[in-house]
């Protein structure tokens, strides 16, 4: 028998046989997909804020929002603000922010088992320490309700972290910044924790980047003071003023920009320089988002399965 092409079976007329054979594939492809629904079903995301009581800084957190909605249109996302005394000025305001806690518990009622924690803190410091605390307590408290449990590292915890996070600083500056303009980052510091150790690394790293980047903080070791002299020899200069910090709040508009005489920009006037202030938070910058988004998804470090550590 000739095996002519009509004979082929992919040249086949469609049959009931066939028919029915797609309805199988189809069938198993919407299992397939809904199987894939289910599992995401439980997966959850917390993102942990220090938070801030100035409805202007919002649109750092608003833009961090919309980048892990973006990234991850099917999982709720759920936020917390770490510092309660933020909280507490904004429940007198009427406004509710849950605490980690009651976000944790939300993921519970909501029945997610499969939750991921982003810290949006600097530096693994103070704020970062109590957030770490408050999750290994509440797991221990509640041994069963999570599968998994993931901590996602703050902004900056590795070489790599900091090239790109100096590389999108970097490339978000002014535009218009002429070669002479220096910039002035505001980060926080403290000297409770190691953030004033990765503050003066930070420091560092832009200064080498560009020289004309300098960075000081508000409170511990890497003051404004000790820097001021070496910025006063630049008189006359443009300096841009930029909060190092994930929102530009309370600090970034008083401390920093503020018409007080002690806050920078005064001091800088003071000195014969021309501060311009910019009150952008890093949260704002794409570049910055994409670090914490790394962080989320790489995590290893899942609080609620710790035995094989200990
Ligand atoms: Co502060």
């Amino acid at each position: 028998m000739r095996l002519s092409a009509s004979h082929s079976p992919l040249s086949f007329p469609p049959s009931p046989v066939r028919l029915f054979f797609g309805l199988v594939q189809s069938l198993a492809l919407v299992l397939l997909l809904s199987g894939q629904a289910l599992a995401s079903a439980g997966q959850g995301i917390v993102l942990v804020a220090f938070g801030t009581t100035m409805p202007e800084a919002g649109v750092s957190l608003d833009a961090l929002d919309r980048a892990y909605r973006e990234r991850y249109p099917d999982v709720p996302v759920i936020w917390a603000y770490s510092s309660d005394i933020v909280r507490k000025r904004l429940a007198e305001k009427g406004v509710k922010v849950p605490s980690v806690r009651e976000a944790l518990d939300q993921c519970v009622r909501n029945g997610l088992v499969d939750v991921r924690v982003q810290s949006f803190h600097v530096t693994a410091a103070e704020e970062f320490s109590m957030l770490e605390r408050a999750l290994a307590r509440y797991v221990a408290l509640n041994p069963k309700v999570f599968d998994h449990l993931w901590l996602g590292r703050p902004l900056l915890v590795s070489l790599e972290d900091m090239d790109e996070v100096r590389a999108a600083v970097l490339a978000d500056l002014p535009k218009d910044r002429g070669p002479d303009d220096l910039v002035l980052l505001m980060g926080h510091g403290n000297d409770r924790g190691p953030g004033d150790l990765v503050l003066a690394h930070v420091r560092q790293a832009f200064h080498e980047g560009d020289p004309r980047v300098f960075l000081a903080t508000v409170e511990g070791g890497n003051s404004f003071d000790a820097l001021l002299p070496k910025l006063s020899a630049h008189k006359g200069a443009k300096v841009y003023l930029q909060p190092f910090m994930v929102v530009a709040g309370d600090h970034a508009r008083n401390d920093l920009a503020g018409p007080e005489a002690d806050s920078w920009a005064s001091r800088l006037k003071e000195a014969g320089l021309r501060p311009v202030p910019r009150l952008k938070g890093l949260g704002e910058i794409p570049g910055v988002q994409e670090v914490f988004l790394r962080h989320t998804r790489e995590t290893r470090d899942d609080l609620a399965n710790t035995k094989k550590e200990q």
